[in-house]
């Protein structure tokens, strides 16, 4: 007997960052739109708790409690007077570390996942709060589609996007720590007057319509300068995306993986094959958003 639960990568199509709070985090204006990369969580009963990981970057994935996935089972176990005994495997295949929430969609997964197989019957409610628990991008990784989140990025409104996108994802040799990047945008910032985050209309407006060319005029990531500040060579990656003919180029969160728009699949591909052949990124992706949120694909027989 076991679940399995599909969850997606995301993109932000806008990022925009406000002062840093009191309590460390950042008030955001976060245009999340899912993608079809995924990752899938299984859970089994078992004895206990235990974490496994396949897929190419799998030995990069943390398998004890600072696995969202294990502090997802944790708390709903906790919330509903049961033992979180589970053996939760993720087949993985979201760049890890890499600003397309790969860690906060195993949360979301192992969330739904572990409610399904256990029966708590958790209100969408109920299931979304413990999500912001675990962390800023968690409730996007269930929600899916397209969304506005407010506050550090957990307050989510839905948007209606009015077509595909596609887009090309080059995966960066290593990784980015959020907090770090989130850090280097302080230090960048510092005596700055930084605005409050706000969404941009026209911006809402090229998702609703589902028009390529406007999205890509209004795209913009606020980490983007500290993203490159720490990582420099992300630079001629998106130069590279931008000369082979993608809309936009952007890095993805707090990178270090980087995010190109384009104006049709063929263009994707082209793009691709662009950034392959420029030995500026380790593998390239090619998929489409928006992408539902965390579905069950496997329930419990
Ligand atoms: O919420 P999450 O655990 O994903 O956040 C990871 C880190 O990213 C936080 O500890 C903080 O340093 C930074 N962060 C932030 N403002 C946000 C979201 C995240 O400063 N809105």
């Amino acid at each position: 007997m076991s679940v399995t639960v599909r969850v997606p990568a995301k993109v932000n199509v806008q990022l925009a960052v406000g002062a840093a709070r009191p309590d460390g985090f950042h008030d955001l204006a976060n245009v999340f739109l899912a993608v079809g990369l995924y990752d899938e969580v299984t859970v089994t009963p078992a004895a206990e708790l235990k974490i496994t990981c396949s897929g190419p970057d799998a030995h990069q994935v943390p398998l004890d409690a600072s696995n969202l996935a294990a502090r997802a089972a944790i708390a709903l176990a906790a919330r509903h007077g049961l033992a979180p005994d589970v053996h939760i495997h993720i087949a993985k295949d979201i760049p890890v570390a890499g600003g397309m929430a790969g860690g906060s969609a195993d949360g979301a997964g192992a969330l739904l996942a572990c409610d399904t197989l256990w029966g708590t019957g958790a209100s969408r409610t109920e299931l979304l709060e413990i999500c912001a628990e675990l962390g800023s991008d968690v409730p996007f990784s269930l929600l899916g589609g397209a969304a506005l989140g407010t506050g550090r990025g957990e307050l989510l409104e839905p948007l209606p996007v009015g077509g595909s996108f596609h887009w090309v994802f080059a995966l960066a040799d290593g990784g980015l720590s959020t907090p770090a990047v989130y850090g280097e945008f302080d230090r960048l910032t510092a005596g700055t007057d930084v605005p409050a985050p706000a969404a941009k209309p026209e911006l809402l407006a090229a998702l609703r319509a589902g028009d390529a060319t406007a999205l890509a005029a209004s795209v913009v990531n606020d980490l983007q300068p500290a993203a490159l500040s720490l990582f420099p060579a992300l630079a001629r990656t998106l130069a590279v995306g931008s000369a082979a003919g993608a809309l936009a180029s952007l890095v993805s969160g707090s990178g270090p993986t980087t995010a190109f728009l384009a104006k049709s699949a063929e263009s994707a591909e082209e793009v691709a094959s662009a950034l392959l052949a420029s030995g500026t990124c380790r593998a390239v992706r090619v998929t489409s958003g928006p992408a539902p949120g965390a579905t069950v694909v496997a329930p419990a027989v």
